[in-house]
């Protein structure tokens, strides 16, 4: 790699694609009339809605309030404060467990948290549930989805016994391509429907909420409980806009990329990607090196070659194994797999060198 100091900044994560420096020029090109004069926050439930196929949506400023407040809804309504989900989902593993703190409801998890859950996983539950959330892709595992067969029959499962079926479609837009159906026929074997306004579509923040018309408007007295009315965040709908229009479009085109850009990984040694192949433009890296040398070396890389990898790397049980997350977005537009191959490959060299000498000296200023 050259000593020259970088002459760009490219990023293999989609995180600084949001930065105001990028995102404000983008939006200020799509506002039109309308947006001066109108508020665009109904305007996007409406279109959200019909996309989804469900009678109504409504706007939340977070998928974990959105999501806690659709479980909670089901289960006031069902008499019951168990719900069901993959013990690696995010509610289980990222919100400090406020299903629980918030809402006074009950985990029943399904399955092992190494894999998706299957149906024979849900006929092991052996108590009554309010409803069953599916999180597709199931992100902490790499971005994995079952099969349609089994998506039919899970939600058929649940639904038989009573029990309500909460999407965690996060990354539904990125999911879709594999399903190769419309998101309304996907949403149509949930009873609610999360989708997010910011990762896959690059915005700022922000979530929609999709179901019956009772059940939104019951969540909207939630959000409001919550403090969590965003009636007038409209910055937040515009480049959600930006990006249903340019970035949704691109989707199957992004999960091909990431396809081929894993098997360019996958060659070297020390890589492992999960899964393999990638089912969404989202997978995981597993690598061969302990989280802190790793760290340290991609701080190192980014500094100098302006080619940025996830800040973000997880340890794992072993100390020498670690990961990372990988999303092909229009970011990766401008760089090739070979590009993004040489860093990775660069990455693992370095953590060999460094993993006995001394990481402290690292400014966080280049983090
Ligand atoms: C699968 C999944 N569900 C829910 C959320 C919560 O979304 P938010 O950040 O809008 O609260 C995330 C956020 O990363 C997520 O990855």
């Amino acid at each position: 790699m050259s000593n020259e100091p970088p002459t760009r900044s490219v990023s293999v994560t989609t995180a600084p694609s949001r930065r105001p420096a990028r995102m404000l020029p983008a939006m200020i090109e799509r506002v039109g009339p309308d947006d001066l004069e109108y508020d665009p926050v109904p305007r996007f439930e409406r279109r959200m809605a019909e996309l989804l196929g469900k009678p109504a949506a409504v706007m939340f400023p977070s998928g974990t309030m959105a999501q806690q407040v659709a479980l909670r809804i089901h289960a006031d309504r069902r008499g019951i404060r168990s719900v069901a989900f993959h013990p690696r989902c995010h509610l289980e593993v990222h919100e400090h467990k406020g299903y629980a703190a918030v809402h006074g409801l009950v985990a029943a998890l399904v399955g092992d948290g190494f894999s998706l859950i299957t149906l024979a996983d849900l006929a092991e539950l052996r108590e009554p549930i309010a409803a069953l959330l599916l999180e597709l892709p199931q992100r902490d595992i790499g971005g994995q989805l079952p099969g349609w067969e089994d998506l039919v029959a899970q939600t058929g499962w649940a639904r038989e016994r009573g029990a309500a079926v909460h999407l965690d479609g996060a990354r539904l837009w990125e999911a879709q391509p594999f399903y190769d159906r419309p998101h309304a026929e996907i949403a149509a074997l949930f009873d609610t429907v999360y989708v997010s306004l910011y990762k896959g579509l690059m915005g700022i923040s922000g979530a929609m909420l999709a179901g019956e018309q009772d059940v939104i408007d019951h969540a909207r007295v939630w959000r409001d409980r919550l403090g969590g009315n965003v009636d007038r965040c409209w910055p937040l709908v515009l480049p959600a806009e930006r990006g249903l229009a340019e970035l949704m479009p691109r989707m199957a085109e992004f999960a091909d990329r990431a396809r081929s850009l894993a098997a360019a990984l996958a060659a070297l040694p020390g890589v492992h990607v999960v899964p393999d192949p990638p089912q969404t433009p989202m997978f995981h890296l597993h690598l061969d090196a302990g989280q802190r040398a790793v760290t340290v070396a991609v701080q190192r890389l980014r500094a100098e070659t302006g080619l940025a990898l996830p800040r973000y790397v997880w340890p794992t049980d072993s100390p020498d194994r670690c990961g990372l997350e990988i999303t092909v977005s229009e970011q990766l537009d401008e760089v090739d797999d070979a590009e993004v191959a040489d860093l990775v490959a660069e990455l693992i060299r370095r953590t060999r060198d460094q993993s006995s000498s001394d990481s402290s000296s690292i400014s966080p200023s280049i983090a």
